[in-house]
């Protein structure tokens, strides 16, 4: 039977106080609504529909790539009429799974039994928690069966003492929702079409409705406002640390690391305080990371090893290289293997060759260096005139002397040496010196300038 995913994302989550709607929010440096999308797309569904109405253009631009379907519920008038703006673009013959956007940890596991269980009568994932306060109530008779949710602020005192609890994921057969939707109505407390209203609807008419229990609270854990929020990218990089160290990895404090997207680490890795990883980061065994360093789209290969205060972004470092303390590696740069990027050093788009050496203070953008080279401390790739972009050649075993300036386009030969501060704006031929400065002069018995009365 065809799965369609129905995911409600319309409200304004005004208790998070902020401009942002609320799915937008980042949680592992993924917005709210992607985790969703994620989850679902694990099932491989017919379709997934996703319902906006606060700040739907901009929610919409965000995934605006995506095989989703839009649809725009204008007045927030409840989850069961945002569901309801959904309905007709499902066929009668599909399962029907909800998920909300503002609960972004639910495991594909878990939905996928729940729909299993819906194949002829809804399925509502339930919890059981220690706080159930705020959340809908799950009712049943004497027998156990599911009988209706109410809401928190519908029940009465009694009913609030229950602490199984609606997580508001629910599955169903397409032909029952078209079939009890239309007939919910909005006369309880807030006036809103509640969507659970649906099952006890059903109940009603002699339909049972299955319940899935979800073991881990964490999962069904909703973001209301900026506090559940930081509670939960907590909870997720805590477990994301632990499955780390778990597959052998050390980590100096596995509540100072955050993974923003994938970390795959080889053997014997070790990761120091603080260390953020963003997007896909590769660490080959061996690979010891200092403190404080942020790593995205980045690949360190084996025994490499990447001192505090780095910043390596769409960078490739071979094996056995050396960067850092203080080191930035831009968009486009690779390091060959054993090349040492030291303190204060910027580099873009550069292809520094196996065992190259540029360890102090140095620009180096645009280059294309052999193996071998050493680059004195304070060289600069004058890689701009205003306009365009233009490369360095640096041949193997080049020596380019302490604060050096090379004005691209430029090469220097293999072998080549720069004297200490030149500025060099022709090439350098293999082997050749090239010294570009302004000569020295010593101007003997002279005095300094003397104070005047006037100061
Ligand atoms: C809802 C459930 C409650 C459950 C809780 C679990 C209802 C009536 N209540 O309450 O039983 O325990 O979730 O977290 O279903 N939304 C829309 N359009 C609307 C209203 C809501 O798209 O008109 C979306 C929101 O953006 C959000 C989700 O539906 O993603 C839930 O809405 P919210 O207002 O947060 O419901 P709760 O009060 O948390
Ligand atoms: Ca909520």
């Amino acid at each position: 039977m065809s799965l369609e995913v129905v995911i409600l994302a319309a409200g304004q989550g005004s208790r998070m106080r902020s401009s942002l709607p609320k799915v937008l929010h980042l949680l592992a440096g993924k917005p709210l609504l992607a985790h969703v999308i994620d989850s679902a797309q694990q099932l491989s569904p017919t379709a997934i529909h996703v319902v906006v109405g606060h700040g739907a253009e901009q929610v919409r631009s965000v995934f605006g790539e995506q095989a989703l379907f839009w649809i725009e519920q204008r007045q927030q008038l409840g989850t069961g009429h945002a569901v309801l703006q959904a309905l007709p673009a499902i066929g009668e013959g599909s399962t029907v799974l909800v998920l909300y956007g503002d609960v972004p940890l639910v495991s594909p596991g878990i939905l996928q039994a729940l729909v299993a269980a819906a194949a002829g009568a809804p399925a509502l994932l339930t919890a059981t928690l220690e706080d159930p306060a705020g959340y809908g109530r799950v009712l049943r008779d004497a027998d156990g069966a599911f009988m209706a949710v109410v809401e928190h602020k519908d029940a009465t005192d009694s009913e609030r003492g229950v602490r199984e609890v609606n997580t508001g994921i629910l599955a169903a057969p397409a032909s029952l929702l078209h079939r009890y939707l239309p007939s919910v109505d909005n006369s309880n407390q807030q006036q809103e079409y509640y969507l659970p209203d649906v099952l006890s609807l059903a109940v009603a008419d002699g339909v049972p409705v299955q319940t899935a229990s979800a073991a881990n609270p964490l999962e069904v854990m909703g973001v209301n406002d900026q506090l559940q929020l930081s509670r939960l990218e907590r909870e997720l990089q805590r477990q994301r640390a632990e499955a780390l160290m778990q597959a052998g990895v050390r980590l100096a404090d596995p509540a100072r690391i955050d993974i923003r997207g994938s970390l795959q680490c080889g053997q014997d890795v070790f990761i120091d305080v603080n260390c953020v990883f963003a997007g896909e980061v590769v660490l080959g065994d061996g690979v010891s990371i200092g403190p404080n360093c942020v790593l995205q789209d980045a690949t360190v290969g084996e025994g490499s090893e990447i001192c505090a205060m780095s910043h390596l972004e769409s960078a490739s470092v071979g094996s056995a290289c050396n960067v850092g303390p203080y080191a930035r590696l831009r968009p486009g740069t690779r390091l060959g293997d054993q090349a040492r990027v030291g303190n204060f050093v910027e580099t873009k788009k550069a292809n520094i060759g196996v065992g190259s050496k540029v360890n102090h203070l140095s620009y180096v953008g645009d280059c294309e260096m052999g193996a071998g080279v050493n680059v004195g401390a304070g060289t600069i790739t004058c890689n701009y005139d205003g306009v365009n972009k233009h490369i360095t050649r640096i041949g193997d075993g080049a020596f380019v002397g302490s604060n050096a300036t090379l004005v691209a386009p430029v090469e220097i030969g293999a072998d080549g040496f720069v004297a200490a501060g030149s500025t060099i704006t022709r090439p350098v031929a293999t082997g050749e010196l090239a010294v570009g400065r302004g000569k020295q002069r010593n101007i003997q018995g002279w005095t300094r300038p003397g104070k005047t009365d006037k100061d």
